[in-house]
């Protein structure tokens, strides 16, 4: 079978929470690289719906299970070819939390409290669940699971590898040796892209559900697209070369060399002498060249929902199987089980 590890083939694993619609920033930190890479590796595509609920108040159980069909048809409609990756939902295999709760109990505090996202989504709340706080050890429990050896993300993402691989090397030390050592792997251009309403936070499906005009979602149309862009953030000049730009042409020329994977002075060259308008209108013809085919095709897979719910469950049994044996190694060296 193709997804069988092999010594040759690296393991992939990566993830995308379901949570409102995805942004182009998780499509060409996240997505677009899992699709470029998915021949080199034995890929696990997951749909971590887990990860949605750490904040009770904002879940909303039918909500939650539309979102992850709807995630897991953006995987498909991005070009994730079924029978090549294991696509499949969190938390359809169990192991994600009972290896949670054994990393739990090896998991200093300080290091959770040290985490930026946790810093940046606890700050101003009344209250803030466990939950949040150890969100990044369900995350470690995904990688660690599978033996991964990469994980394609974007830069937000660095922190939490960097604290899996630190509690997978105090886990082995305490235990034995018992899990490998995953590596973070960004893309080339586009591990971080800003808001469009503000280019100095980071694009975020958080903001993009409260604020029009901050991100450019992947099922929007185009009417909706042109207004985000037209309106972006840019400054009153009419500098156009990256080095030099303000933050925001600086974003626009990131998305804009993201989506045509074509080096940046060659773009400089092409827009000299270009203002601001037409390089929005170029970022507009780009993004639309990309979303129109995969809304296409996203929206054969969700008009098929026994196929999809079908390729979900084949995806679940294919990880279920590698989880089970990692388990195994896992409780036999703490004496559990
Ligand atoms: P999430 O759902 O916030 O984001 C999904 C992916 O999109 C990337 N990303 C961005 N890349 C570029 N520019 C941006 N503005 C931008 N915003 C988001 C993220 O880096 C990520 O790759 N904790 C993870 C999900 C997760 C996971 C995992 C990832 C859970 N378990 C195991 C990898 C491996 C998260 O919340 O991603």
């Amino acid at each position: 079978m193709s997804t069988t590890p092999s010594a040759a083939r690296p393991r992939v694993f990566s993830g995308v929470q379901p949570t409102s619609t995805l942004h182009i920033g998780n499509y060409v930190g996240a997505l677009r690289q899992w699709v470029e890479q998915q021949h080199e590796g034995d890929n696990l595509f997951c749909v971590v719906d887990l990860h949605a609920l750490t904040v009770p108040e904002e879940i909303d159980p039918e909500g939650l299970r539309e979102a992850v069909r709807s995630v897991a048809a953006l995987y498909f409609a991005v070009g994730i070819e079924p029978d090549k990756n294991t696509v499949f939902v969190q938390s359809h295999v169990r192991e994600h939390t009972e290896l949670t709760w054994l990393l739990n109990c090896v998991t200093p505090l300080g290091w959770l409290y040290r985490m930026t996202q946790f810093k940046a989504k606890s700050e101003g709340r009344e209250s803030v669940g466990t939950g949040l706080l150890d969100y990044p050890v369900l995350m470690a429990a995904d990688i660690l699971l599978y033996d991964t050896d990469r994980v394609p993300v974007g830069d937000d993402q660095v922190q939490h590898i960097e604290l899996t691989r630190d509690l997978a090397t105090r886990f082995n030390h305490l235990f034995g040796e018992t899990f490998k050592l995953p590596k973070a792997v960004l893309p080339r251009f586009g591990a971080r892209i800003m808001g469009l309403d503000d280019p100095e936070v980071k694009m975020s499906k958080s903001i993009a559900a409260k604020v029009d005009g901050h991100a450019i979602n992947l099922l929007d149309d185009e009417k909706r697209v042109r207004k985000a862009v037209m309106a972006a953030v840019t400054d009153s000049g009419r500098e156009l070369r990256f080095e030099h730009a303000s933050p925001g042409v600086r974003n626009l020329l990131a998305i804009y060399q993201a989506l045509t994977g074509r080096p940046m002075p060659e773009i400089e060259a092409e827009l000299e002498g270009a203002g601001y308008g037409q390089l929005k209108k170029a970022v507009v013809g780009v993004v639309m060249d990309t979303l129109t085919p995969l809304q296409q095709r996203y929206r054969e897979f969700m008009d098929d929902r026994a196929e999809l719910d079908r390729l979900l469950a084949d995806g679940a049994e294919r990880a279920a199987a590698i989880a089970a044996r990692t388990m195994e190694r896992v409780r036999a060296a703490m004496g559990v089980g």
